[in-house]
């Protein structure tokens, strides 16, 4: 037995957003005897209900009531995790949408989803990078998107941060080729979750968050650099993102916005 009565854990995983959506299915889907599962979201009863899941499935796990742009917090939850067990796999999976541009609110929206989404994953890889490096063993995966191939006038922001997610996210795979730390670049199309579901536009091939858990989990057990699917949205977003700046504006300028 581990420490307060706990069966012994060999090893963590942690998943941030995991209260909603993807993470959750990534939670549930991870969730088995003998792994910490490190769970955070900032909705305490959401995060409970799906930590009794996981708990179900035999899992131990941590649940982190931090705001992911909140550095300390968050570097004080990682380390209390890598405290129980190493860490074997980190999904920086916290984010939040929207389509401001110009104007007072969508100013203000447009700063915290590049704080959430940019800001908070530096402050979830950054604690855990560090112990990662030092024992040559591990794995991230950075939360992208298609919506990261091209600038979408439908929400600017938030495929701008994205995309800040996806570069540095394949920087650092690079950079970090013989270190013994694995990275995965995630970039799902459509999935149904709470983010989608203001949507005021068709989702093509929209999916559920379970087979994108699936896909991603399948994806990172492979070692995958880049995890994009399904495959022919992939494929629309390069075609769109090859498309000379001019046409693709024209063209994309019809699209309705994201609120
Ligand atoms: N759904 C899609 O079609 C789609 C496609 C491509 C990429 N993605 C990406 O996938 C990730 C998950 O999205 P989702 O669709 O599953 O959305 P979701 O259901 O809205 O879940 C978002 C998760 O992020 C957490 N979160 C938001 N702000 C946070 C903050 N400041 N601090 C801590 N946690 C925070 C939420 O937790 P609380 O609510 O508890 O704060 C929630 O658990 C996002 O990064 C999104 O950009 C989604």
């Amino acid at each position: 037995m581990g420490g307060d009565d706990q069966p012994a854990v060999s090893s963590a995983v942690l998943i941030t957003g995991a209260s909603s959506g993807i993470g959750a299915a990534l939670a549930r889907l991870y969730a088995r005897e003998g792994l910490l599962l490190a769970l955070g979201g900032r909705d305490a009863g959401r995060l409970e209900t799906i930590a009794a899941d996981c708990r179900r499935a035999g899992a131990e796990v941590v649940p982190g009531v931090v705001d992911v742009t909140d550095r300390q917090a968050m570097a004080e939850w990682i380390a209390a995790v890598e405290a129980r067990a190493p860490l074997e796999l980190v999904i920086a999976n916290a984010g939040i949408s929207g389509g401001g541009v110009g104007g007072s609110a969508d100013a203000e929206q447009t700063r915290r989803m590049f704080a959430v989404n940019v800001e908070g994953m530096l402050n979830t890889v950054e604690p855990a990078l560090a112990p990662m490096l030092e024992r040559r063993r591990g794995q991230i995966a950075f939360m992208s998107s298609l919506a990261a191939f091209r600038g979408m006038p439908s929400a600017p922001a938030y495929c701008a941060s994205k995309a800040a997610v996806r570069v540095y996210g394949e920087a650092l795979r690079a950079r970090l080729r013989d270190s013994g730390v694995t990275i995965s670049v995630v970039c799902p199309g459509f999935v149904r979750t709470p983010l989608t579901a203001r949507n005021p536009f068709p989702m093509p091939l929209l999916m559920e968050p379970e087979r994108a858990a699936v896909l991603i989990r399948t994806g990172l057990e492979r070692k995958r650099p880049q995890i994009a699917f399904p495959w022919p949205s992939l494929l629309a977003a390069r075609m769109i993102a090859a498309l000379p700046a001019g046409l693709a504006d024209r063209w994309l300028a019809r699209l309705p916005v994201k609120e």
